[in-house]
C-alpha cells in the first residue's frame, strides 16, 4: 500500500483484517471494495488464508478472480459469515443508499444471506438525511418501466430518471433490468415508509435503501486513518 493511502484504500485495507480463515465472504462492488479485494489477496498470498468470495456482481466476480480470491456462489454457500461493500450515503443509524454501481439487488441479497455487514467508505458520505447528497437507485424490470416510473414517482414523492449508459442507453444491470435513480427534493423523510411503499409497486425488483443490514462501518479519512463506527 501508499504510504498515505487515499481513504478509499484505507477503508478497504482496514476491513480485510476482519476476514478470518475458513470464512465465507460476501465482497461487494464499487472502487472502494476494489481496495478491499487488493488487501484480501495479499492476506491470502502471505497468511495463507482460506476464504471463498461469493461477488455481489459480474465486475467484482471477475476481478476476484485475477486477483486469484476463490469464488463460489450462494447456491453452494447460501449462509456467509461476512460481507464488505461499499455505500453511497450512510445516515447516523447506520442506514444506507447504495446502488451507485447498480449492483444493489445482488448487494442487498448478498447482505441479508450475511452473519456480519461491514460498509467501507471514504470521506464525504456520512449524511444526517439519507437522499440530500446521492439519488436514490431503485431496480426495475424493463416491462413497463415507464409505468412503473410514474408510480414509483407518486409513491415516493420524487423524481425518477432511468440511469443511462454514455451513448445514450438505458443502463441494464446484471440481473438484465434497468435502474431509475431517485431525486428527493428534501432527501429522505421516512426511509422506512419509503422502503415498504416503494418495494410493493409491481415492476420493482430492489429499492436501494439498505435498513437494519449494516453492522459496522471503516471510514477513511484524508489522512490515511480510519474511524471504525460499531452499530
Ligand atoms: C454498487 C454500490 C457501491 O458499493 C457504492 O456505489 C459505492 O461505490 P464506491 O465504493 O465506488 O464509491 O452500491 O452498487
Amino acid at each position: 500500500m501508499a504510504e498515505t493511502p487515499s481513504p478509499k484504500q484505507a477503508a478497504g485495507y482496514a476491513a480485510a483484517k476482519l476476514v478470518e480463515t475458513g470464512m465465507k465472504i460476501g465482497l461487494g462492488t464499487g472502487t472502494t471494495v476494489a481496495f478491499f479485494l487488493e488487501a484480501l489477496a495479499e492476506r491470502i498470498g502471505q497468511e495463507k488464508l482460506e476464504v471463498i468470495g461469493v461477488a455481489t456482481s459480474v465486475q467484482t466476480a471477475e476481478l476476484a478472480r485475477e486477483l486469484g480470491i476463490p469464488i463460489s456462489d450462494l447456491e453452494h454457500y447460501p449462509a456467509l459469515d461476512l460481507v464488505i461493500d461499499g455505500a453511497d450515503e450512510v445516515d447516523p443509524q447506520f442506514r444506507l443508499i447504495k446502488g451507485g454501481g447498480g449492483a444493489l439487488l445482488r448487494e442487498k441479497i448478498v447482505a441479508a444471506a450475511s452473519a456480519k455487514v461491514a460498509i467501507i467508505i471514504g470521506s464525504g458520505k456520512r449524511v444526517d438525511r439519507l437522499g440530500t447528497t446521492f439519488l436514490l437507485p431503485v431496480e426495475v424490470i424493463p416491462f413497463g418501466h415507464a409505468t412503473t416510473r410514474d408510480c414509483v414517482a407518486k409513491a415516493g414523492g420524487c423524481t425518477p430518471y432511468v440511469r443511462t449508459t454514455e451513448e445514450g442507453e438505458p443502463f441494464v444491470t446484471d440481473n438484465g433490468n434497468y435502474i431509475l435513480d431517485c431525486r428527493f427534493k428534501n432527501g429522505i423523510a421516512d426511509p422506512e415508509k419509503l422502503h415498504a411503499d416503494l418495494s410493493q409497486i409491481p415492476g420493482v425488483a430492489e429499492v436501494g435503501l439498505f435498513l437494519n443490514l449494516c453492522d459496522i462501518v471503516f471510514e477513511g479519512q484524508d489522512d490515511g486513518s480510519v474511524v471504525t463506527l460499531n452499530r
